[in-house]
């Protein structure tokens, strides 16, 4: 598969049989094409990059270079996973890079959205850069490039940025699930025995928590949002709406209202939930959570995270909000 145009004649990804004949073919010609040399990825712990992972490391085993850079922006839980999954469970050769301080400082004090993605890129591939340079031999870098990357853009990942490497480390690019869609890269990860929340796991940008405290970012307003996340993605497994619900997640503004609490009077963030549905992510209408449920999370945000006093439901479709707030 060396061209970016998916045969007419491929058939779809859509069983576990025909996931495994993929595999079986791509781990052919993977040795073949790496041969006894190292490949560098960039391991976010998202879908795409996950299987490119499995993948290649059933095919080259350690000579596999995995580097996760924990941004400080991921999800509780998270890094934690990627560390488990693949150095304990699959023996990876994994880089763990904690570079969450180095990412909060370069943020420090700005509010812009956009302006706040292009430090959390640019950072994200000096620190990948650094990694690499640390690496002897690397001659291939591998990608999590998926079919609709191809076809939406030039082939290059806009949140992976790998592509942006400085010329002296213009690595040879390996990206074995290029042809694939986004149903049969969640097929091929499952058959290769990747947990389901890796696999099936809802949409998540690349600036990640980044884009949900917003306005400058403040390390107790993080927090918050990856607390009330993870206690909104809880409940949400609990109550059978994990994988009927497109996209959930909680924000944080950079405001404060008075609240009361214990009889004294307090000052606090709000959490906004955000739960949509959508089959493109073009529009999207909200979901009907039902209220006792969001009552319930309310409840729990409300007392078990510091600094906030207050809960709201973001009822706008798209248009004309967007899905994520900045
Ligand atoms: P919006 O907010 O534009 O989001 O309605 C549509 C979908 O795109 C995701 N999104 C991003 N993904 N980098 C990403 O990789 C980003 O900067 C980014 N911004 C939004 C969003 O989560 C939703 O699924």
């Amino acid at each position: 598969m060396q061209n970016n145009v998916r045969p007419e004649t491929m058939e779809r990804i859509t069983t576990t049989e025909l996931a495994n004949a993929f595999i079986d073919e791509q781990v052919k010609e993977l040795r073949e094409q790496i041969g006894d040399k190292k490949v560098l990825l960039a391991l976010s712990g998202g879908v795409d990059s996950s299987v490119v992972a499995a993948l290649l490391i059933k095919a080259v085993g350690r000579q596999l270079v995995c580097v996760h850079v924990n941004h400080g922006l991921l999800r509780k839980g998270e890094p934690e996973q990627v560390v488990e999954v693949f150095r304990n469970q699959m023996n990876a050769n994994l880089v763990y890079v904690d570079a969450a301080d180095r990412f909060l400082d370069k943020l420090a004090g700005v509010a812009e959205p956009e302006k706040k993605r292009k430090i959390i890129g640019a950072e994200f591939i000096r620190v990948f850069e650094e990694e690499a340079r640390k690496q002897d031999g690397i001659e291939f870098l591998a990608q999590g490039t998926i079919y609709p990357d191809i076809l939406e853009s030039d082939g290059v990942k806009a949140h992976h940025n790998v592509g942006g490497l400085p010329e002296d480390l213009q690595f040879e690019l390996v990206e074995p699930v290029k042809l694939l869609f986004k149903d049969e890269v969640r097929v091929v990860g499952k058959a290769l025995g990747l947990p389901d929340n890796m696999v099936f796991r809802q949409p998540f940008p690349g600036p990640g928590l980044g884009v949900r405290c917003l306005g400058a970012i403040t390390r107790d307003r993080l927090e918050a949002v990856r607390e009330s996340d993870a206690i909104l993605r809880e409940e949400f497994a609990k109550n059978g709406l994990e994988g009927k619900v497109w996209q959930y997640f909680t924000a944080v503004p950079d405001f404060k209202s008075v609240g009361v609490k214990d009889g004294k009077r307090t000052f606090a963030y709000p959490v906004i939930i955000r739960a949509v549905n959508t089959t493109d992510a073009m529009t999207a209408t909200v979901e009907d959570v039902p209220f006792e449920l969001l009552q319930h999370i309310t409840r729990r945000i409300t007392t078990e995270i510091e600094n906030v006093n207050r809960v709201l439901y973001d009822l706008t479709p798209k248009p004309c909000a967007t899905i994520e707030w900045e």
